[in-house]
């Protein structure tokens, strides 16, 4: 099939080269002519594993190309994808402007029959908003193409990005007319073979399904933050309480691990839109206030715990902190806890020597003041970010963190104080170590002296 998709951020880009992998011809269309230069030499702006062996393949290939301009990339396009952004306007509703843009400059541009499929994460109703302002172009220009509107929102996660969207646990396709359903159906098939799980709905419902998976999802979170938090107080290891509630099926493994805190592009400004549109139907989302007002203070409790530790004094103190990123495997930071616990060690005068494996560029970019005033300094390796560190602070669980050398860390360490944001280290293990170990929920084990370095 000939596919356009417009935007080439981590869900325009990661579809783009997907769809074209199945043997699509594939142009993403993408405004900022800088990133479709770099794309079209097959470079990935993004950090996300797998991308670049196939973008470059279905670039070689012929399958793939970019452009800047939509003209180009509609032209005989039988699928027309949009995936721009949606972040949160000023009062937390979604932010529609660059998909109102886009539908916009279709009605101007649109020529021929298509399905326009919004893949965007997108209020109820704004599929049907797309297709009034495409339609109502067409009619001003006396443009007879016949155009329906789809809703196909994505699941897709960042860090195994390539691999969601080629192996989907399902697909969800809105669309009230069967032409829109069908063209879906027989893109996906490659994707579905070995399960069908594509499940057909209305427009709306698939809209409004985005919206409660990934409410549910930050609810999850917050729930178990918030038993981390009873936990701490009565000297129980949420730990043992996650093994214990996560063996019941009805519970499930997934998403109740205690940590400092959700962050993302989706999941923070998902939640706030949707508080937004249930207060405008006049309806009070007080489970979705109540995850949002846990996800804020469970992003401040590492900076809390760290103060208390130094008695409230942290000018000149040394912590090393390790993750930046929102979550392993990508470079994305937007409303990453990391940064929240960055301004806080900032402000209170700490100096701090931060690794990540993938986003550190994002943070001296963000942080050049700090950077140059010697009070911040990033680098790769979580070994040089303990050099002469007071404290440890584990914010985004990386593998390359998992194991470390910790006798290592610990020589290279002026105190050896390990904050665990995300419970991923055996305590116990860690004390017999020599390390005062502090986690999200658990009980504080182990003593700490100075070290010998
Ligand atoms: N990032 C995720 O993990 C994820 C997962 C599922 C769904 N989503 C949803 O998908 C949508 C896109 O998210 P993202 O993270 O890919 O965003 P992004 O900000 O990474 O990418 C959006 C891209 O669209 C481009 N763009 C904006 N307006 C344009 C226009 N008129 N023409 C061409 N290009 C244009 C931007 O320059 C940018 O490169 C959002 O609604 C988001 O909520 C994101």
């Amino acid at each position: 099939m000939r596919i356009c998709v417009i935007g080439a951020g981590y869900v325009g880009l990661v579809s783009a080269v997907c769809f074209a992998e199945m043997g699509n011809r594939v142009v993403c269309v993408e405004r900022d002519p800088f990133r479709v230069a770099r794309l079209s030499r097959g470079e990935v702006p993004i950090y996300e594993p797998g991308l670049d062996v196939s973008l470059k393949a279905q670039i070689a290939n012929d399958q793939l190309s970019f452009s800047s301009d939509l003209a180009v990339g509609i032209n005989q396009a039988q699928i027309i994808f949009i995936a721009v952004g949606t972040p949160s306007g000023e009062d937390g509703s979604a932010d529609l402007s660059h998909v109102l843009a886009v539908a916009d400059e279709l009605g101007e541009r649109l020529d021929h029959d298509c399905l326009v499929v919004n893949k965007s994460t997108v209020p109820v109703g704004t599929g049907e908003q797309v297709a009034r302002r495409i339609n109502t172009a067409l009619a001003r220009r006396q443009q007879r193409a016949r155009v329906v509107l789809a809703s196909n929102p994505e699941f897709l996660k960042e860090g195994s990005a390539v691999e969601d969207f080629m192996r989907p646990d399902r697909v969800i396709v809105g669309c009230d007319e069967e032409y829109g359903q069908q063209l879906l159906k027989r893109l996906y098939a490659p994707f579905l073979r070995n399960h069908d799980r594509l499940l057909c709905m209305g427009l709306r419902a698939a809209e409004f399904s985005k919206y409660a998976a990934n409410a549910f999802l930050a609810t999850k979170i917050s729930f178990i933050n918030e038993m981390a938090g009873i936990c701490a107080r009565l000297g129980v290891d949420i730990e043992d309480v996650r093994r214990g509630i996560g063996s019941d099926k009805r519970i499930g493994t997934h998403f109740i691990y205690a940590g400092c805190g959700y962050g993302g592009s989706c999941f923070p400004k998902d939640v706030r839109a949707l508080i937004r549109t249930a207060e405008h139907e006049g309806i009070e989302p007080g489970i979705l206030r109540a995850v949002e007002a846990r996800n804020a203070l469970q992003k401040t409790l590492l900076f809390q715990a760290i103060r208390e530790h130094f008695n409230g004094h942290l000018q000149g103190r040394v912590v090393a902190l390790w993750g930046l990123a929102f979550k392993p495997g990508t470079d994305d930071l937007r409303e990453a806890p990391s940064l929240v616990l960055l301004d806080a060690l900032l402000n209170a005068g700490a100096r701090v020597q931060a690794c990540d494996p993938a986003a550190i560029d994002g943070v001296a970019k963000r942080y050049a003041r700090a950077v140059e005033a010697g009070q911040l300094s990033l680098s790769d390796s979580p070994y040089t970010a303990c050099q002469g560190a007071d404290a440890v602070v584990l914010v985004t669980e990386w593998k390359q963190y998992r194991q470390p050398d910790f006798a290592r860390i610990r020589g290279a360490m002026r105190m050896p104080v390990l904050f665990d944001g995300r419970n991923i280290y055996d305590a116990s293990q860690l004390a017999e170590q020599g390390f005062l170990y502090r986690g999200i929920g658990r009980p504080v084990v182990g003593s700490c002296k100075a070290s010998a370095a």
